[in-house]
């Protein structure tokens, strides 16, 4: 099978490993991929959303299936572009992927198929939206509709700073298009935490469990980022909370879309916030979470090519798909200054001696390999990524690992793990 991974970030590298380690798999290529991408599959220089060249790219490399990490190029259409010209692509087709794309498309799925989720208003004009702020004040949660980068989320501390974010938002458009609409929604309490799922429209098998830490500093400070370190499994996810979730979220969506004729195929995300009414439903991702996914996938027994290439087929109910019982954490190490604007290109040393050490991964993200040299070239670098028989060692032995890396301005939180031990 010769494998197209569209992406370029931490999700992709952990996705190409874990299909590198396939049978079935003779080739990988990965566009645009990075600095650790490359030392396992070829990297082609096509941008991850620029679909007519990476379907020129498929059709004349005969590849058999493509991945999609990224959500760009999937809310464009890529999968039922590839699919009209006879190639098979892993990930949901535009109509639902609208879950992503549109926060408005996505809460109004969750009403219809009577979802826990916040209340919310939706607006399309910046002075109902600010007259609405006004009368419900804070705590409230004010998102862009469209795709915003991970930026469109505001919590507001006051009224004013809400009418700030409003205003940047529908007026300056910051966010472009993607903010013609706002969604102001009550503001919910409790842990979070991430819930996969893969499904081929009919079957949903589960993904383990992870949680994600957003905020750039420990203890959950300072201002929210992609992501600065996962781990799996997340023990606040019981087996009662998954079952849960599956039958009163995963499978009202899938099934109530396929009887509106939209077929979802790919990786549904959910992330939920475990309030004292039980978990809340706070958005959809249409792919595959980052870095969820650099503690999740190297758990995964089965074959991912064979899952992925169920999916599309509409077998997943053939496939028997297993996890290791041990733990995985994955710890990101971002640039000085991320999330605002961050340094780059400067040399990484360290990453051979982390490498050899017992049970350690390490993805690269944002890393670009340069004359022998490999340099950073994103605001989260790495995602150093251990295995443990139980959480505690394997955070012991990530931090070991990053002990041995440096670049200038290296950042990472300290207390990835810290909420799974104990538990
Ligand atoms: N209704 C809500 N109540 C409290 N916090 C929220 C709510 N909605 C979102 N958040 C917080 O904002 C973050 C980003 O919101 P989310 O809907 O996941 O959008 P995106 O990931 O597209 O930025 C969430 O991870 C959560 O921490
Ligand atoms: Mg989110």
């Amino acid at each position: 099978m010769k494998i197209l991974v569209v992406g370029s970030g931490g999700r992709e590298h952990a996705i190409a490993w874990k299909l590198s380690q396939s049978k079935k798999v003779e080739k990988i290529f990965c566009a645009p991929g990075n600095g650790g991408i490359k030392e396992i599959a070829e990297l082609v220089d096509i941008k991850s959303d620029d679909i007519p060249g990476l379907l020129d790219f498929a059709k004349k490399n005969k590849i058999d299936l493509t991945v999609v990490g990224p959500e760009a190029p999937l809310v464009k259409g890529i999968v039922d572009i590839f699919r009209k010209n006879g190639l098979k692509a892993f990930g949901p087709f535009k109509d639902v992927a609208m879950l992503e794309g549109s926060k408005v498309f996505s809460k109004n799925v969750m009403k219809r198929f009577s979802l826990a989720t916040a209340g919310f208003k939706v607006f399309d004009n910046s002075l109902d939206a600010k007259k609405y702020l006004k009368e419900t004040g804070v705590p409230i949660v004010i998102k862009a509709d469209g795709l915003a980068a991970g930026k469109g989320v505001i919590i507001p501390k006051t009224i004013e700073e809400g009418l700030k974010a409003i205003d940047s938002i529908m007026v300056e458009k910051i966010f472009g298009d993607s903010g013609s609409k706002v969604i102001i929604e009550d503001c919910l309490d409790g842990e979070e935490a991430s819930l996969l799922v893969f499904t081929d429209g009919k079957t949903i098998v589960p993904l383990e469990s992870s949680q994600d830490h957003k905020r750039i500093f420990d203890s959950d400070k300072g201002p929210n980022t992609g992501g600065m370190g996962a781990y799996s499994p997340a023990p606040v996810v019981t087996k009662d909370i998954m079952e849960e979730a599956i039958k009163n979220v995963f499978r009202p969506v899938i099934d109530g879309l396929r009887k509106e004729g939209k077929i979802y195929k790919g990786v549904l995300y959910a992330g939920l916030m475990m309030t004292r009414k039980g978990p809340m439903v706070l958005e959809f991702n249409v792919r595959f979470g980052d870095p969820e996914t650099q503690a999740i996938l190297p758990r995964l027994k089965s074959d991912l090519a064979d899952i992925m290439m169920a999916c599309v087929d509409g077998t997943l109910d053939k496939i028997d798909v297993k996890w290791e019982k041990f733990y995985c954490i994955s710890v990101v190490c971002a640039s000085k200054g991320y999330p605002d604007e961050y340094e780059k290109n400067k040399e990484i040393s360290g990453l051979k001696e982390a490498g050899e050490i017992k049970d350690i991964i390490v993805f690269h993200a944002g890393t670009k390999a340069e004359n022998g040299k490999v340099l950073t070239s994103g605001g989260r670098v790495l995602g150093v990524t251990s295995l443990g028989k139980d959480i505690k060692s394997a955070k012991a032995n990530a931090y070991k690992a990053i002990g041995r890396i440096t670049f200038e301005g290296m950042q990472y939180r300290k207390d990835i793990g810290d909420k799974a031990i104990g538990r």
